[in-house]
C-alpha cells in the first residue's frame, strides 16, 4: 500500500512552499499545477519557525489559508510536520537541540536536519507540533498521508546522546561483563568496570583517519553506535507518529527515506512506518540499473509493497558538482522506471523554485521565468496526461520476482568498519555486480533482508555476507535443503552479529551448505588481477581473492596464476535438494552475466521479455491484470519483437506476438498483457 486502497489514480504533484512567496503567486500557481495535470501537493515540510515563533506561541494562520486554498483547488495533500529544521530562537533558548559533530565540535544554528535526535527539548516539541498540527487539520479529508519530518539522517556525539548510548547499551547487554565480551575489550586492555566509562566511538575516541577514511580501532562499539543512533532517530519517527495516530488513526505516515543511505538501517525503519516514500537523485553516472536497484531496495525493506516516489527533480539539481539536465523525454522515463519497479505516486522536488538561498537553481515544475511554455513545464505537462489516463491499472501491483538478493544494514556498516583486508572491498560494488547483470537480463528480483520470507524465491544471492547473524544459517540451509540455489561470494561467513569472528575456518557458519573453507584471503593492489577460466572463458579476478580448499563442493573454475594457481575459485556443492555457489573473487560484467545466465536457466527463472541492451523489461500484476513496461534508456531508438499479445495502455492500439515495435530514444511502452486469467 502507498496512499491507500482508496485511492485509484496515480498521485502526480510536489513538494510545494507557498510560505515563501507573496500570496498572489499562489493564484497562479493553483492554475498552473492544474494545467500540469497536478493532484497533490506535499505541505509545510520546512515550516517550523512560522508555526511556532516562540516558545509558547504557535501560528497556525497562514498554514490554515494554504490548505484551504488546495483543497479548493482539489489537491491531495501530504501533510508534513515541519520538523526537518527547528527554529533559531529555539537553539538559542535549548543548546541542547544542537547536535555535536564527530570531531566533538558543538554544531551552532544553521543548516537543516540538525536536531540533535536525543535532546528532550526535540523530542518535546516535535512530538508537539505534530499533536497540534494533526489535531488542526483532522477535519481535512483530502489529506492523504502524513509525512514526518524530513530526510532524516546525520549523526551527533553530543552529551544526551552519549547518556542515551550507555543506556542503550545496559538494555542490550545487561552486564558489564557482557559488554566486554562483544565489544572484544580484551584487546589493548579496553576494559569497563562500569557504564558510565563506555564513550561514543568518534574522533575524539576510537575513530582515526587514514586513506582518506575513518576508522574504528574498536568496530564493535562503532557499530553498536551505528545501531543506536538509526534507533534513536526512529524513535523520534516513532513519537511523532504515534502523536498523529492519536488524531487520524486511518491516514497513513510516511517518512522520506534516500535509497541506500548507510546511516539508517531503513529495513528497521520501515517496520515502523505505514508505506515507504523515498528520494530519487540519480547521478547523471548512474546506471539504469544502479536507479531499479533503489527502486527495488524501498520496495524490499516494506514487504515489496508499492512506494511513494516522494521526489525527483523534473529537470535539475543544484547540489551535484555538474549539473546535468535531464534530456527531453528523460524525466518520463525514470517516473515509468519507478512505476515499474513499485512507485504508485510520482511526485517532485519542487512545484516553485525558489528565489533565494541553496536551492534556488534546483529545478521545478514552475520554473523562475514563471511560464508554462517552457521544454520541462510541456514534458511534465504530458506526463501528468499520461498518468490520468493510466487511471489505477497497475495501482498496488506487485513485481513477480523469483530471485532475490540479499541486503543488511548491519553487514554493511560492519565490513566497511573492519580493518582489513581491502579498502576496495565495497558491499554495494559487490551487490550492484549481481544485480546489474540480472536486470540486464530483465530478470525481476527482490532485494531481501535477513528476516523476511525466502520461500517464494528458486535463486537467493547473498554478495559479500561478511555477517551471518545467529540464525540466518540455519533459514539458508533449509533454503537450500528443500531445493533453492543459493549464490555468495569472497569474504563471506566471517563473523557473527557483533563483529566477532566465527572460529574454524571461514566461511564460518556457511561451510557446511557451501562444502568448503576458506584459509586465507589475498587483497590485490589497484590495478593487479589474477584470473580463471569459466565455460571456456578467461575471467579477471579482482579486489580479493579467496584461497579455499574443498570439502564437499566441487571446483567450477581455479585461479590461473600466483602461488594459489589451480586453488578453487568458483565453486558448486550439492546440499539436499539444493545447490549452493561460492564464488571466491571478485570479476567483471561479463563474467556475471554468464554465471547468473547459467544459474538462473538452472532454476528456470524468467526473464521479463527479450530485449536488446538498454532496453529494460519489467512486469508489474495487479489483480488479473499484467502490465508490461519497455523501457529505452538508449540515445537512439531501438526494435523490440514482443513475446506475446499485448494493448498498449497510452492509445489503445494492439499487438500480437511477435510483432516488432520501434521504441524511441528514452521512450517508454505501456502494455498490458492480453487475455490474462
Ligand atoms: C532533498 C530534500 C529536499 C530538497 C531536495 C533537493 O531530497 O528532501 O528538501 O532539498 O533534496 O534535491
Ligand atoms: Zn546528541
Amino acid at each position: 500500500m502507498a496512499y491507500g486502497k482508496d485511492i485509484k489514480e496515480i498521485l502526480y504533484g510536489g513538494d510545494y512552499n507557498p510560505e515563501q512567496w507573496p500570496q498572489e503567486v499562489w493564484e497562479e500557481d493553483m492554475r498552473l499545477m492544474k494545467k500540469a495535470h497536478i493532484n497533490i501537493v506535499t505541505l509545510n515540510t520546512f515550516s517550523w519557525a512560522a508555526l511556532q515563533p516562540s516558545e509558547d506561541r504557535y501560528c497556525f494562520e497562514n498554514l490554515d489559508r494554504i490548505m484551504d486554498l488546495v483543497r479548493k483547488n482539489g489537491l491531495k495533500v501530504c501533510l508534513a510536520t515541519a520538523t526537518g529544521a527547528h527554529p533559531a530562537w529555539m537553539a538559542k533558548r535549548h543548546p541542547d537541540i544542537l547536535r555535536t559533530d564527530r570531531n566533538g565540535i558543538k554544531r551552532k544554528f544553521g543548516g537543516r536536519h540538525n536536531s540533535c535526535p536525543n535532546s528532550p527539548s526535540y523530542r518535546k516539541y516535535a512530538a508537539k507540533l505534530a499533536g497540534l498540527l494533526a489535531k488542526r487539520y483532522k477535519g481535512y479529508e483530502n489529506i492523504v498521508a502524513w509525512h514526518v519530518s524530513n530526510e532524516f539522517g546525520g549523526e551527533c556525539y553530543c552529551e544526551n546522546c552519549e547518556q542515551a548510548f550507555r543506556k542503550w547499551l545496559q538494555k542490550r547487554f545487561g552486564t558489564i561483563e557482557e559488554l566486554n565480551r562483544v565489544f572484544y575489550t580484551a584487546f589493548w586492555g579496553h576494559t569497563f568496570y562500569s557504564w558510565d566509562e563506555v564513550v561514543l566511538p568518534n574522533l575524539q575516541s576510537e575513530h582515526f583517519l587514514a586513506d582518506g577514511m575513518e576508522r574504528s580501532m574498536f568496530q564493535g562499539i562503532t557499530l553498536e553506535y551505528r545501531r543506536f543512533m538509526s534507533e534513536s532517530m526512529l524513535e523520534c519517527f516513532q513519537m511523532e507518529y504515534q502523536e498523529i495516530k492519536k488524531e487520524m488513526p486511518d491516514i497513513p505516515v510516511t517518512t522520506n527515506l534516500m535509497g541506500f543511505y548507510k546511516p539508517l538501517d531503513y529495513q528497521k525503519w520501515a517496520k515502523q512506518m505505514d508505506f515507504v516514500s523515498w528520494d530519487s537523485y540519480p547521478d547523471p553516472a548512474d546506471t539504469p540499473a544502479e536507479t531499479a536497484l533503489q527502486h527495488d531496495l524501498m520496495r524490499g525493506i516494506h514487504k515489496q509493497e508499492s512506494f511513494v516516489l516522494m521526489e525527483q527533480t523534473p529537470s535539475v539539481t543544484n547540489w551535484q558538482p555538474y549539473n546535468r539536465l535531464k534530456r527531453p523525454g528523460e524525466v518520463r522515463l525514470l517516473s515509468y522506471q519507478a512505476a515499474a519497479h513499485g512507485a504508485d505516486a510520482i511526485q517532485f522536488f519542487q512545484i516553485r523554485q525558489s528565489v533565494g538561498a541553496c536551492e534556488k537553481f534546483h529545478g521545478a515544475v514552475i520554473g523562475h521565468a514563471g511560464r508554462d511554455d517552457t521544454r520541462v513545464f510541456r514534458e511534465l505537462e504530458q506526463l501528468g496526461r499520461e498518468l490520468g489516463q493510466l487511471g489505477d491499472v497497475f495501482l498496488e501491483g506487485h513485481t513477480p520476482a523469483e530471485a532475490a538478493i540479499f541486503f543488511d544494514w548491519d553487514n554493511w556498516w560492519a565490513l566497511e568498519d573492519s580493518a582489513g583486508p581491502s579498502i576496495r572491498m565495497k558491499y554495494l560494488d559487490a551487490v550492484k555486480d549481481y544485480y546489474t547483470a540480472a536486470f540486464e537480463s530483465n530478470i525481476p528480483l527482490d532485494i531481501i533482508g535477513m528476516e523476511d520470507s525466502f520461500d517464494s524465491y528458486k535463486v537467493i544471492i547473498a554478495p559479500l555476507l561478511y555477517m551471518t547473524k545467529t540464525g540466518i544459517d540455519e533459514r539458508i540451509r533449509k533454503f537450500v535443503g528443500n531445493g533453492g540455489i543459493f549464490v555468495t561470494t569472497y569474504f563471506s561467513g566471517i563473523v557473527d552479529g557483533h563483529d566477532l569472528v566465527v572460529q574454524g575456518g571461514y566461511p564460518g557458519r556457511l561451510r557446511d551448505i557451501l562444502g568448503i573453507w576458506v584459509e586465507e584471503n589475498d587483497a590485490l593492489l589497484e590495478g593487479e588481477e589474477n584470473s580463471f577460466v569459466y565455460k571456456g572463458t578467461l575471467y579477471p579476478a579482482r579486489v580479493l581473492c579467496d584461497l579455499m580448499h574443498l570439502e564437499h563442493a566441487k571446483a567450477l573454475s581455479v585461479y590461473a596464476k600466483d602461488f594459489y594457481q589451480n586453488m578453487p575459485v568458483i565453486t558448486k556443492n550439492q546440499f539436499g535438494r539444493g545447490y549452493a555457489y561460492y564464488v571466491g573473487t571478485r570479476s567483471d560484467s561479463g563474467f556475471y552475466h554468464k554465471f547468473l545466465e547459467d544459474i538462473f536457466t538452472e532454476a528456470k527463472v524468467a526473464e521479463a521479455m527479450a530485449t536488446p541492451k538498454g532496453v529494460e523489461a519489467a512486469i508489474r500484476v495487479a489483480d488479473d491484470r499484467e502490465v508490461l513496461f519497455l523501457m529505452n534508456h538508449n540515445e537512439g531508438s531501438e526494435w523490440v519483437v514482443l513475446n506475446h499479445d499485448y494493448s498498449d495502455l497510452l492509445n489503445g492500439k494492439e499487438y500480437r506476438k511477435g510483432d516488432p515495435v520501434e521504441v524511441g530514444a528514452k521512450g517508454v511502452f505501456l502494455f498490458l498483457k492480453r487475455n490474462t486469467k
